[in-house]
């Protein structure tokens, strides 16, 4: 049976006098990935923002467990588990990879003093790296540095925004694989935004289709057939 995570219903945003979402509904599984996929400039990145509150102007309902979080600030969202990566990564270059991952620390529920050591077990490469500068990373090690970021938080839902954007490939594989290990092994509900078809196949069990600011089509990712991919996804 399928517990809804999170519940988006009739969800508008403006951008100013920009009408950029429309009327959207979608529900979120619980403990599976969802994959939010449309062309450039559809609105996921504003959706994502929208859920986490980060942009101004959203009407509906974003409902979390039943609770309607479309008033709170984000950081109420954060503290209530709702983990947060943004496209394009946003780490800090001049900050050590350990004091980024401490900037997780402000909304974690408990009281962490250090980083845990799982986050380290998950990603080794950032314990060789823990004293370099955020910006003297990969792009593929700032992405884990990211993840690591947003998983002190100890999120019951993750939302990742475009994770594997502008990444070597074998570390796309590598992303892939801890995705798919937070849902299968620690539980956690991914949202991810993706625009690579192979790669949300891979680590998705549905997806929902963004057009143009509206809901063009959702379902199991095993149904997600080449008509819709040509119909909205393919250039
Ligand atoms: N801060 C903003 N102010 C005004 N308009 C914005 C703002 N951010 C995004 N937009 C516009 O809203 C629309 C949706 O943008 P959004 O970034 O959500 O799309 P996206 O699907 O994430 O694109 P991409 O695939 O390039 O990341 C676009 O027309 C964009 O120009
Ligand atoms: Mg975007």
């Amino acid at each position: 049976m399928m517990t809804t995570m999170i519940d988006v219903r009739a969800l508008n945003q403006y951008y100013g006098q920009s009408h950029t979402l429309w009327d959207i509904d979608i529900e979120i599984a619980q403990g599976q990935c969802t994959c939010v996929l449309g062309r450039n400039g559809v609105g996921k990145t504003t959706l994502m923002q929208s859920i986490m509150g980060l942009v101004p102007n959203v009407q509906g309902e974003v409902l979390f467990s039943g609770q309607n979080m479309v008033k709170l600030p984000a950081e109420s969202r954060a503290s209530m588990g709702i983990g947060y990566i943004p496209q394009g990564r946003q780490i800090f270059s001049q900050l050590t990879v350990e004091e980024n991952i401490r900037t997780g620390f402000f909304a974690s529920r408990s009281k962490l003093k250090n980083v845990p050591a799982t986050i380290y077990e998950l990603f080794p490469v950032l314990a060789e790296m823990r004293r370099r500068r955020g910006g003297d990373l990969s792009g593929g090690q700032q992405q884990q540095l990211a993840i690591a970021r947003a998983l002190v938080l100890e999120p019951t839902v993750l939302i990742m925004d475009e994770p594997a954007e502008g990444i070597q490939p074998t570390i796309v594989q590598e992303i892939a694989d801890v995705i798919k290990s937070l849902v299968r092994d620690k539980g956690i509900t991914v949202i991810l935004v993706e625009q690579k078809l192979a790669f949300a196949r891979q680590v998705g069990n549905h997806y929902v289709i963004l057009d143009r600011g509206r809901l063009m089509a959702k379902g199991l990712m095993s149904d997600l057939d080449d008509t819709i991919v040509d119909q909205y996804l393919t250039v």
